[in-house]
């Protein structure tokens, strides 16, 4: 639990409310939490994902690893504290998209459970979807789009999902996808049917 650290500070109610915003959208928010391997498809299914809801008009937007690495997140290392807290800003920036009505799609590695059950937490009842792409090491390995597993084989990297650090598997996920036999568009597919089905959009 981070700890509150600014004293002397009220919550506002808006006067434009969530239902509100959603309403003019025409459907509800939610956050698409992507969670897997580097290189197991999270951010390119996410993104079709994105481009597919956009295509029918929904608004929607999408928060990728190494982007916000770059900027929000660009003082944090992937230490397990770091990862913990990179996650934690991440779930409260989706929060605010979440409430401003948008479709968001997470791709994060996230490899610790409890800080993406933290995330959930921040999160309405059925907002917040955790999707599993679920690629094993040695499809994500032998794919390495940018080179970092033969580094990490190397020693070149300290701490590399799933060579040195762990990756828990979700226990709860709404939805896993077999990013090991299924194309990009079958696994974006199947992410649409699940917003359709539990009314999203
Ligand atoms: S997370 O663990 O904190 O959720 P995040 O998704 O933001 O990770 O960033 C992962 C991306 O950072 C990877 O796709 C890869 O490009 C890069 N990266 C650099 N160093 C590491 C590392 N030690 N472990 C995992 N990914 C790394």
């Amino acid at each position: 639990m981070t700890e509150q650290k600014a004293t002397n500070v009220t919550w506002h109610e808006h006067l434009v409310t969530s239902e509100d915003r959603c309403k003019l959208a025409g459907h509800k928010g939610a956050v698409l939490w992507f969670t897997g391997l580097s290189a197991c498809g999270k951010s390119t299914v996410a993104n079709e994902v994105d481009y597919k809801l956009n295509g029918q008009g929904k608004r929607t937007y999408v928060l990728d690893g190494d982007n916000v690495r770059m900027g929000l997140n660009k003082n944090l290392s992937f230490s397990s504290g770091d990862r913990t807290e990179n996650i934690r800003r991440i779930g409260e920036v989706a929060k605010l998209f979440t409430d401003a009505g948008v479709i968001t799609t997470a791709a994060f590695i996230s490899p610790y459970q409890a800080d993406r059950d933290a995330v959930r937490e921040l999160l309405p009842a059925g907002q917040f979807i955790e999707i599993y792409v679920n690629a094993s090491l040695e499809t994500c390995e032998a794919r390495d789009p940018k080179g970092l597993y033969k580094k990490a084989r190397a020693g070149e990297i300290k701490g590399f999902t799933g060579i040195v650090d762990p990756y828990e598997a979700p226990e709860n996920a709404e939805l896993v996808l077999d990013a090991d036999n299924k194309g990009i568009e079958e696994l974006a597919n199947e992410v649409i049917a699940y917003l359709k089905s539990n009314g999203i959009v």
